[in-house]
């Protein structure tokens, strides 16, 4: 039975370093994108403090469309370019968001949210989609958050490949 490690007393790199490390054993040996994606959603919820949604959108070939999450039902489609995951998509770069009320076009799936990062997935030169986690406080995530959820999200790569 898997058991979330009580990681919230740690320091940022330390508790990055434990959830790779858990993210690793959780997806081994399976490739199927649902299927690591809800796992890798739910491992991130319950260890880190201060989020209030995790999850991911995929890219269809036009546009975001939400996938396996954890918190309150999102919208479920974000064009290219448009609110923080569609930036961090069309860019390809994670975004960090301080506070999501002076982001412009900043979508509002939960009121409750005050700050954001989104990191874009990509496979090579093809777009897969984008991992976004909310918090209801300001100023929530750092570079330490930035460094560790693209390490996170390399994982989560890579165990699509096998
Ligand atoms: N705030 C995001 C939309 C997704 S929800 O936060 C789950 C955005 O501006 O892209």
């Amino acid at each position: 039975m898997f058991a979330a490690a009580r990681l919230e007393t740690e320091s940022k790199p330390a508790l990055y370093a434990g959830l790779a490390e858990q993210a690793r054993g959780l997806l081994a040996g399976e490739r199927d994108r649902i299927a690591n994606a809800a796992n890798f959603a739910a491992l991130i919820w319950h260890a880190l403090p201060d989020i209030n949604w995790c999850g991911f959108y995929f890219f269809d070939g036009t546009e975001l469309v939400v996938g396996p999450f954890q918190g309150k039902p999102a919208c479920v489609r974000i064009a290219l370019g448009k609110g923080v995951c569609g930036t961090a998509a069309a860019t390809r770069q994670t975004q960090v968001v301080d506070d999501v009320h002076a982001f412009a076009g900043h979508i509002a799936c939960d009121s409750a949210s005050r700050s954001e990062i989104v990191v874009p997935l990509v496979d090579g030169e093809r777009l897969v989609g984008v991992w976004d986690v909310d918090s209801p406080k300001l100023e929530r995530f750092d570079e330490e958050d930035r460094d560790g959820m693209e390490r996170l999200c390399a994982i989560f790569m890579e165990s699509l490949r096998g």
